[in-house]
């Protein structure tokens, strides 16, 4: 039986594991894996199954309950009130309750903010020096910036929470580290949530659902609030990374598409459908978070019994040449389908079209700044790697995969 994470090392310049695209193309898409915990999963990864496992409620995320199937300790997926773990009237609640932080307003306002901060970065990176790391002078300076105005956390609180982040969803650390780690989270979101202004702004919308409306409880708040802190620090910084270095290879793919367009609302067009292709090829980490079968059920010619718990892969899902002409090729033209990479149904990602437009706001900016520009990557990205030993060899916190550091010359 194939190991998770062991057997499933990323693939060339970090896109998806040869390992998952083996399964998907083969007669048994659907396979069990052995996870960290010991505990045995069925890892689905055709697009039409991921697809119906998200929709289907006989697969629930309900898992906050001691004992539940973990891929390694009580990682986010045991935070009781967390909206991730949430099924039926009182997921509704609490999604509704939430929805006003992700308005029309609101993520225009972010992603106008992006473009300034990823200009200021670049510009700053690059004062005395034609070579900029990717990671540590850019895409990591924009996440923090974005953090420090939404959140009010500065450089140093964000240091100590990428580590508490790095451990909680770490699929080797010891199960008690990570346990401590989910406790130390919870609790910086109580305090994120006690804070007073200026920075209150963007979660005031969940504060209020709890302090005044009373719509969502005390621990749906918290536990919320530690999912979003998850998501705003981590899994933005991977695509734009490895979006930019797509971008550099395929740079003469992208600029007749981004030149070709005079009209302002054209080029964001442009630009939106080159993001959406990067999300595409270089979204999420080899698989989402457990669900568990409450019935049976038969996806594929797979029959799943109750009580199994299930790993859907929306990487493998949208590398599915059944659903996406020749996946393995970055084709920013390509014809629009569902975002499978947010998810789908109930618990698609709520950040969806900040997050797009916010990993748009970063690689835009990046090639607009420096469209008169040469840009060549000066590190040679590992065209396989065999077998991941340590998650140190990579700059890995739990699910996403990308290089410690990209050294790029600009002249
Ligand atoms: C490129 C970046 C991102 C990707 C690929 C992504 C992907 C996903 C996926 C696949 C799910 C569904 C999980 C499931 O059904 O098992 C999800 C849920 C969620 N995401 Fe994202 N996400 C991203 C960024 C963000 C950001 C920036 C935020 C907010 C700041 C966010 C907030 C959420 C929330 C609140 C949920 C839970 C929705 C629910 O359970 O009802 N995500 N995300």
């Amino acid at each position: 039986m194939l190991r998770y994470p062991e057997d499933f090392p990323p693939g060339p310049n970090y896109s998806i594991s040869p390992t998952l695209l083996e399964i998907q193309c083969s007669d048994f898409p659907i396979v069990k894996v052995k996870t960290p915990s010991g505990q045995t999963m069925w890892l689905v990864t055709k697009h039409n199954d991921v697809k119906q496992a998200f929709m289907d409620t006989r697969l629930s995320r309900s898992l906050a309950y001691p004992g539940a199937p973990r891929l390694r300790g009580d990682d986010v997926t045991s935070i009781g009130g967390c909206i991730l773990n949430l099924e039926g009237d009182q997921h509704s609640r609490v999604r509704s309750a939430i929805f006003p932080l992700f308005t029309k307003k609101a993520i225009i306002h972010w992603s106008d903010q992006l473009q300034e901060w990823s200009r200021d970065t670049l510009r700053y990176a690059l004062k005395a020096t034609d070579t900029i790391d990717l990671v540590s002078e850019y895409a990591q300076p924009i996440v923090a910036k974005l953090c420090s105005q939404t959140l009010g956390i500065n450089a140093r609180e964000l240091a100590e929470i990428r580590k508490l982040l790095s451990a909680q969803a770490s699929l080797v650390e010891d199960p008690q580290c990570i346990f401590r780690a989910t406790r130390e989270i919870l609790s910086i979101a109580e305090q994120l949530l006690n804070q007073e202004a200026p920075y209150h702004g963007p979660l005031s919308p969940i504060r209020n659902a709890w302090k005044s409306d009373r719509k969502i409880s005390h621990t749906e708040a918290t536990g919320t609030v530690s999912m979003l802190l998850f998501n705003l620090v981590e899994p933005l910084e991977a695509p734009i990374i490895l979006g930019i270095l797509q971008c550099i290879k395929n740079r003469s793919k992208i600029m007749p598409i981004t030149e070709g367009s005079i009209k302002a609302q054209d080029h964001t067009h442009a630009w939106s459908r080159i993001t959406e292709e990067v999300l595409r090829y270089h979204n999420n980490g080899p698989t989402n978070l457990p669900r568990i079968a409450t019935s049976q059920v038969q996806l594929s010619r797979q029959k799943i019994e109750v009580g199994d718990p299930v790993l859907t892969s929306s990487l493998a899902a949208a590398w599915d040449s059944r659903a996406y002409h020749r996946p393995s090729s970055f084709d920013p033209k390509r014809r629009r389908r569902d975002s499978i990479w947010f998810g789908i149904g109930r618990h698609r990602c709520l950040g969806a079209q900040f997050a797009h437009r916010a990993v748009q706001a970063a690689i835009s900016s990046f090639f607009c700044a420096l469209a008169e520009r040469s840009i060549e990557t000066l590190d040679t990205l590992p065209q396989s790697v065999t077998r991941i030993k340590r998650e140190s060899e990579t700059n890995k916190v739990g699910f996403l995969f990308h290089p410690k550091s990209v050294m790029v010359r600009i002249t």
